[in-house]
């Protein structure tokens, strides 16, 4: 049977300067809905590129004393580059200067021109350089683009036009028609008020400047850059070059844009294919802008974040993961490096990594890293796998409407469910008894399984962690052939399958404001608060707290396996604790209250989901409770089995 195809696009994007967040946001939305369709079993085309004519790109190419092409190619090539570094998936890359590409607009333009919906006439009115658009005086805001806010220019020249009026109502029918044809819901009746208010014929030539297609009729005249640019979305489907693709792929399923063009998308688009005898694409959906900690991008502002050094900071994923995560489609987003670093250090290092390290990690110690049938369910396997099940519907269900933050979200929230279903098993205790084996392969490869649905679930987001949570898992099967319907079906992770030595995927992110936060033994105020953390917190007036609130504390019986004096720091020891499933090792203040020998073997309560923290030195994963009262403090300790939960 052939596959069902999906076409989506992203806008071409001008080479008149380096892309910045906000595009590489664009992009990311649109590769991960590619990856969601080619995992979904459809034949995808994704389509990106170059918007490289027009007057802007002129200008800055006289500035800098080049032709504008030898500007377009130098800048492109960052375009390329940046997807790359991003793992975009476009099937395709259109640059308009690409003689495809020309060949159609003039084809297009003729045909428009010889059924009589194009004329010559005279223009007179203002045009915005930036935006590349026209504007009449009554549209202006305070007397500048009502889009961008910048100044416009009085343009007076000899121009085609496109007969824009006479497709009116036929638009707003087809709007009214399709209802999902523009979104979100307030794009689509803002256009409508939009073409109510009476359409313009567009003016679709320019002369005062050559950087462009010129008009097949007329070589004193350019193309409009806007009718050269739409173009490109069927350029790449084939339209005069390859029917059977062009059938395939037209009409596209969606052009993501951002919201400032939804206008040229929802109305001067759709018109051009009407007057073509073309299908209108399914979708326009506009999505919201990226605003960085709380403000507009911009240049004169100096606040513009290049992608580029991100990724190379943090890796492409974990910008993909924020980007994805954070932002809701259709809104305005705030990114910030602040927020970017919580995600990392409480979504993927906490969350996800700990749940494949945990899980890596006591296969390996129970069962020598094989994986063993699983035999005996119980009440917690079974909600654990009927939420699997749960997750990947709603998923296909989201992912199918574009809920790219509700799609993450529900996947972690299966992340915590297998999380806590570590808890509720307790594999370390299940191991001490042999009785128990067979209960604890079952765990085992729940755990493994829950993993395996997790990374294909993540895959269209984070397409660089996916296969190497798949690689950990040792799971033979080629990733790159994975399917969605691979995890319609519970337990398809092969029985015997050797699971390899766990790798952390996500390093914390230690920024040095945090690290001096928490070192300790930089001021007496400090190092009180980890002496005696209770105390230091009551004698500030502790503020209530919910009971999810206090849930979120990991609070665990773990055993003092080592102790020893940390060197310069008359304060701080430095243990080792088995938490029954791993070994930790943790700096405490207590150092003028216990020899550390004397620590050795004590059973105490720990808080093992503390952010780690680099003290002296030393990395700390964890902090020992202690109760203190004037000088005194003692480690809370307690006749409880390793491993047990504190709660
Ligand atoms: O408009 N936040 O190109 P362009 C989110 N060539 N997205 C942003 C953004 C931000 N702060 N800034 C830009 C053009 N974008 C035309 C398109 S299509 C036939 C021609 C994204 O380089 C967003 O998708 O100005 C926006 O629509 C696009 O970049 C504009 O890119």
């Amino acid at each position: 049977m052939e596959k069902k195809s999906f076409y989506i696009t992203t806008p071409i994007y001008y080479p008149s300067d380096k892309l910045h967040i906000g595009h590489a946001y664009c992009t990311t939305i649109a590769d991960s809905v590619a990856r969601y369709r080619r995992l979904a079993g459809y034949d995808v085309l994704f389509l990106t590129g170059s918007d490289e004519h027009g007057q802007k790109i002129q200008r800055k190419a006289t500035e800098q004393g080049v032709t504008p092409l030898q500007y377009v190619d130098k800048i492109v090539a960052g375009f390329q580059d940046l997807w790359k570094r991003l793992n975009i998936s476009n099937d395709d890359f259109i640059r308009t200067t690409e003689e495809r590409h020309h060949k159609v607009v003039q084809a297009i333009f003729k045909k428009i021109y010889e059924q009589g919906d194009i004329y010559k006439s005279n223009y007179e009115g203002l045009y915005c350089t930036p935006c590349e658009t026209f504007w009449l005086e009554r549209q202006l805001v305070d007397g500048k683009c009502p889009d961008c806010g910048r100044p416009v220019e009085p343009v007076q020249e000899e121009s085609y036009f496109f007969r824009m009026s006479k497709y009116q109502e036929r638009l707003l029918t087809f709007i009214d028609e399709n209802p999902d044809f523009i979104q979100p819901v307030s794009r689509r009746n803002e256009m409508i008020n939009f073409i109510k208010g009476g359409l313009e014929d567009l003016c679709i030539s320019r002369t005062t400047f050559d950087w462009g297609i010129p008009v097949p009729i007329d070589d004193k005249h350019v193309i409009y850059v806007w009718f050269d640019a739409l173009t490109n979305y069927i350029t790449a489907a084939g339209y005069l070059s390859d029917d059977a693709k062009f059938a395939k792929y037209w009409p596209a399923d969606v052009h993501l844009v951002g919201k400032e063009i939804v206008r040229f998308h929802s109305i001067i688009w759709p018109i051009l294919l009407m007057a073509l005898g073309l299908e209108l694409p399914k979708k326009v959906y506009g999505h919201g802008w990226l605003i960085v900690e709380g403000d507009k991008m911009s240049k004169s502002k100096g606040n513009v974040v290049d992608p580029v050094g991100l990724i190379e900071e943090f890796g492409a994923d974990t910008i993909r993961y924020f980007l994805l995560r954070e932002i809701n489609l259709g809104m305005d987003g705030n990114f910030s490096r602040d927020a970017l670093i919580q995600r990392i250090n409480s979504d993927l290092a906490n969350d996800l990594g700990n749940l494949l390290h945990r899980t890596l990690s006591m296969v390996e110690k129970f069962n020598g890293g094989v994986l063993s049938a699983p035999n005996e369910a119980d009440e917690v396997d079974a909600s654990l796998i009927e939420l699997a099940s749960k997750t990947v519907a709603e998923y296909e269900h989201l992912m199918d409407k574009m809920d790219i933050s509700p799609t993450i979200k529900l996947v972690w929230a299966f992340i915590s469910r297998t999380n806590k279903y570590i808890d509720e098993t307790a594999p370390w205790a299940l191991a001490k008894d042999p009785a128990k084996k067979v209960r604890l392969d079952t765990v085992m490869y729940n755990l493994v399984e829950s993993l395996r649905v997790i990374s294909i679930l993540i895959s269209p987001f984070m397409p660089n962690t996916a296969p190497k949570i798949w690689m950990q898992l040792g799971i033979e099967k080629d990733f790159a052939s994975v399917q969605l319907v691979d995890i319609k079906t519970w337990g398809q992770t092969p029985v015997g399958t050797k699971v390899n030595k766990p790798e952390q995927i996500f390093p914390r992110i230690e920024e040095e404001k945090e690290v001096a936060a928490q070192d300790t033994t930089k001021t007496e105020k400090k190092v009180d608060t980890v002496k005696a953390p209770i105390a230091s917190a009551e004698e500030a007036g502790p503020s209530e707290i919910t009971i999810d609130e206090f849930a979120k504390m990991d609070l665990r019986v773990v055993k003092v396996l080592a102790a020893e004096k940390v060197k310069k720091a008359d304060k701080l020891l430095m243990l080792t604790v088995d938490l029954g499933n791993e070994q930790r090792t943790i700096i405490s203040g207590i150092a003028k209250h216990y020899e550390p020998e004397v620590l050795v073997g004590k059973n105490v309560v720990m808080v093992v989901n503390l952010k780690p923290a680099k003290i002296r030195g030393v990395v700390s994963h964890g902090m020992v409770l202690a109760a203190s009262v004037d000088e005194a403090l003692k480690v809370v300790e307690i006749d409880m089995p390793v491993g047990s939960k504190v709660k």
